[in-house]
């Protein structure tokens, strides 16, 4: 693999499409076990959009019924001193009484699962458990459970596989990390 050059900024090769597919490999046969005796079909969210790769290739693993749907969060400035404030937008149908498998590619400082994991339950789901691709467990400071992580890295800037820098990226099979 060669360093690739995005907008302004050169990446490095960090992670090959084998390891991350081995990954998967992992995270889907402990998902599999754990969802084998479910009597409700459990709904994957999709975190649009950089966890359509990761969605795409974890579901061809499971070997549960389950049912798929995306969503996407929307972040603005609040106007108070509340910070940043987000929003779900696009869940178009109803989660009542539903068992949810949250699918992101990466949880960072956590911020956004918290509020998903929150969002999910506040909306009526019955149970609400995370998987991501990646975490950066340095500084990840939240109290939500990662019920499912495929990879650890350390507090680098990543693209690849899904993920973006100001949208280029996502497409590349491999993930890169920013040079430092
Ligand atoms: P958190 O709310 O701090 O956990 O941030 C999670 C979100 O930040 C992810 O869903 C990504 O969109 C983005 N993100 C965090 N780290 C990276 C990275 O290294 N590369 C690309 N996006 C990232
Ligand atoms: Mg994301």
């Amino acid at each position: 693999m060669d360093c690739i050059k995005v907008h302004d900024k050169t990446f490095v090769p960090f992670i090959d499409n084998a390891q991350i597919s081995k990954a998967i490999d992992k995270v889907a046969e402990q998902i599999n076990h754990d969802y084998a005796n479910c009597d409700s079909a459990p709904i994957l969210v999709c975190v649009l959009n950089g966890s359509v790769v990761f969605t795409g290739e974890l579901m061809q693993r499971l070997n549960f019924p389950c049912e798929l749907t995306c969503l996407r969060i929307k972040s603005y400035e609040g106007t108070q001193s509340t910070g940043v404030t987000k929003q779900v937008l696009g869940l178009n149908r109803d989660i009542t009484g539903k068992q949810i498998i949250v699918i992101e590619d990466i949880v960072d400082t956590g911020h956004t699962i918290e509020f998903l994991h929150n969002t999910l339950l506040s909306l009526g789901a019955s149970d609400v458990k995370i998987c991501t691709l990646l975490l950066k467990p340095e500084v990840y400071d939240r109290d939500i459970k990662l019920d499912y992580v495929a990879m650890e890295i350390p507090n680098r800037f990543i693209l690849g596989f899904g993920l973006d820098y100001d949208e280029l990226g996502r497409n590349s099979k491999d993930i890169y990390v920013l040079q430092d």
